[in-house]
């Protein structure tokens, strides 16, 4: 009881004094009463620097520096095509089952949507009127492409197909070629693919979408043994 006799007006003359530093300027730093290691001696990104001549803090790497991670050394792996920018001939790793099974989910995921689960280039996109129907993947001209230049068409897109660089990293890319491959070993699919779960037109949907399933589950069977060269 006799603490909060004393504690009171002390409370009232700091709400006054404070109340009193209000309006005014002043010319010095502003109080930091916690300094808390935020002003250090170092240097920070993009910041100037007074001790190199270029008045930069951040140093300019050698040439041809390269980011850990980052060293794309076998150019036809990242880039589908070979030094002489010949298109890449085979897939860069043997098919297998694992390799078939990731192409199929990634193309499902990625290319579907447009292209349509079987490939046919009758994907759900087509129900909303896109204005260029996708290829289709069964046309002669695709299997007449190499496969460097179908991951090329993924890494970049083409015309008015977008880039999926951003999305697929470069080994999937090559899953999602083996895939088309498989599909394309196929033949040209019956039905048209929706995605599966797309609740569309029920009279058809059902089984469109088993066709699809079956299809891709034939694909992957009949490339299971096959082998493809290995390239650069
Ligand atoms: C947003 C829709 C869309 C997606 C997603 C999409 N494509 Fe395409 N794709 C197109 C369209 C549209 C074309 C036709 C482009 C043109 O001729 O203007 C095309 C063309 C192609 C072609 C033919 C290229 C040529 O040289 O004519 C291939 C091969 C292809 N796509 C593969 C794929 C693969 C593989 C994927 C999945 C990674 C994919 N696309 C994802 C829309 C798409």
């Amino acid at each position: 009881m006799k603490t909060r006799v004393h504690i009171l007006p002390v409370i009232a003359a700091a709400a006054l004094l404070l109340a009193g530093c209000r309006g005014s300027t002043s010319e010095d730093p502003p109080i930091h009463p916690n300094p808390n290691m935020d002003t250090q001696e170092k240097y920070v990104a993009q910041r100037a620097s007074s001790f190199f001549a270029d008045g930069k803090a951040m140093r300019t790497p050698p040439a041809g520096t390269v980011a850990r991670g980052h060293l794309h050394e076998d150019v036809g792996y990242f880039t589908g095509r070979n030094p002489d920018s010949s298109f890449v001939g085979g897939l860069p790793f043997t098919v297998t089952e694992t390799v078939l099974k990731r192409g199929a989910e990634r193309f499902t995921i990625f290319c579907g949507p447009c292209h349509g689960v079987t490939g046919d280039g009758k994907g759900n996109i087509m129900e909303y009127k896109y204005p260029i129907p996708p290829t289709s993947l069964y046309e002669q001209k695709v299997y007449d492409m190499a496969d460097g230049n179908i991951y090329e068409v993924i890494s970049n897109g083409i015309r008015n197909m977008p880039s999926y660089r951003q999305q697929i990293p470069p080994d999937d890319r090559w899953h999602i070629v083996a895939h088309v491959r498989a599909l394309q070993a196929q033949g040209t699919p019956v039905a048209s693919t929706p995605m599966p779960g797309a609740a569309a037109d029920t009279t058809q949907t059902g089984d469109a979408a088993t066709d699809g399933g079956a299809q891709q589950s034939a694909a992957t069977q009949s490339m299971e043994t096959n082998t493809t060269e290995t390239a650069q």
